[in-house]
């Protein structure tokens, strides 16, 4: 038997025989031996469902080579309302996301949240890759954040955005060996013991840079916190969409609405004779959006300047507005808040595990 027929059996065996599943597998993931299994409840029966969650996570855990196994249960919205956790005085967090590695978005999430602040939003900026942290390096910051008499980690202050991340925490070449329950705590303690508001401030938006992957990290934000919706970022070429595909779907079965796609390294304009190369090909992301139904938010090409600002502490947003790829990201920061507020009015209910 596969995975899937154990967690099915397993399904049966725990649940009520009347009527139409109660319970049904929405994903399964299987890494280094963790393994993460998102069920859909449609009863709302607390004592059925810890017992289905536990028989799983118990059982999975016996079969040879699996280290760890976390079941995640969401919700049909029918069903009673439930909790979100969302964050005093922030008005909207928004997850930068994709399923692959290295495809630009932590320098798409910084320069579209130095984008929105100079429109005049208030923004913060959450670097929640705890394996691999970018924000000290991508902001040139090598200093500590203060803590408040609340002991909350009061986040450092870069182009005007509140940023925090746990490189400010550990030195960049310190290893991050975090296991998988030590992610969630860690990342929890990201978005839960940051001030990030004082007083009567408030934010319009923070953004959260997310890991690659779809894995630990990415169900807990997506599961636990009230995202407002996620921004995928995609290379053109098929490899990175498929992971892309994965990464959305990943949000849309926590209900949690996509904002929209954008294409990064979409293209080359050589910057002497303005030859255009389409070196990871071209256009990908567009055509993938139309097919599955989200907004395109916009394509960034590969621009030397946009790297070099980023290994040195800066952005093409701050030190070259008017340039060409500054300007495409003033326009993506727009397209972005568009579909903020088209969500903000209808946010869904997350359930929290
Ligand atoms: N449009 C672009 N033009 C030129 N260089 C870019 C562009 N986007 C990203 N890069 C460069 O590509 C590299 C990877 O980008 P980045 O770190 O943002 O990717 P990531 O998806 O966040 O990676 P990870 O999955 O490791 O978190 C960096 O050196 C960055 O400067
Ligand atoms: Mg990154």
């Amino acid at each position: 038997m596969n995975l899937e027929q154990v967690v099915n059996a397993l399904i049966a065996e725990n649940t009520p025989k009347d009527g139409a599943a109660p319970v049904s597998i929405i994903n399964i993931q299987k890494q280094d031996g963790n393994v993460q299994i998102i069920l859909e409840a449609k009863l709302t029966q607390a004592d059925v469902l810890s017992k289905v969650q536990q028989q799983i996570e118990k059982e999975i855990a016996k079969i040879p080579g699996i280290s760890s196994v976390k079941v995640a249960l969401t919700s049909h919205r029918q069903q009673a309302p439930l909790k979100k956790l969302s964050l005093p005085g922030v008005n909207a967090i928004v997850a930068v996301a994709s399923g692959k590695g290295g495809v630009g978005k932590s320098t798409t999430a910084l320069n579209l949240a130095l984008a929105l602040s100079k429109l005049g939003h208030k923004i913060g900026l959450l670097d929640a890759d705890i394996y691999g942290p970018s924000m000290p390096r991508m902001l040139g910051i090598n200093e500590k954040p203060a803590v408040n008499q609340n002991k909350k980690l009061i986040p450092l202050d870069r182009y005007g955005l509140k940023v925090m991340s746990i490189g400010f925490m550990v030195p960049e070449d310190s290893p991050m060996i975090w296991r998988g329950p030590m992610v969630q705590s860690a990342l929890q303690q990201m978005l839960h013991d940051v001030a990030w508001t004082q007083d009567n401030e408030y934010l319009d938006l923070l953004i959260v840079d997310m890991p690659p992957g779809t894995g630990d990290a990415q169900l807990t934000l997506a599961q636990q916190v009230s995202l407002t919706g996620a921004v995928i970022v995609s290379t053109p070429q098929d490899i990175a969409l498929i992971d892309a595909r994965k990464g959305l779907n990943m949000f849309h079965r926590v209900n949690v609405p996509i904002l929209g796609i954008i294409e990064n390294m979409s293209f080359f304009c050589c910057p002497k004779c303005g030859e255009v190369s389409e070196i990871f090909s071209h256009g990908g992301a567009l055509r993938e959006s139309e097919s599955l139904g989200v907004p395109f938010l916009g394509e960034v090409p590969i621009d030397l300047k946009i790297r070099l600002g980023a290994d040195q502490g800066t952005s093409v947003v701050i030190d070259d507005p008017q340039s060409k790829s500054a300007l495409i990201y003033n326009q993506i920061a727009l397209n972005v808040w568009k579909e903020l507020q088209k969500v903000n009015q209808c946010t869904p209910s997350i359930l929290v595990s």
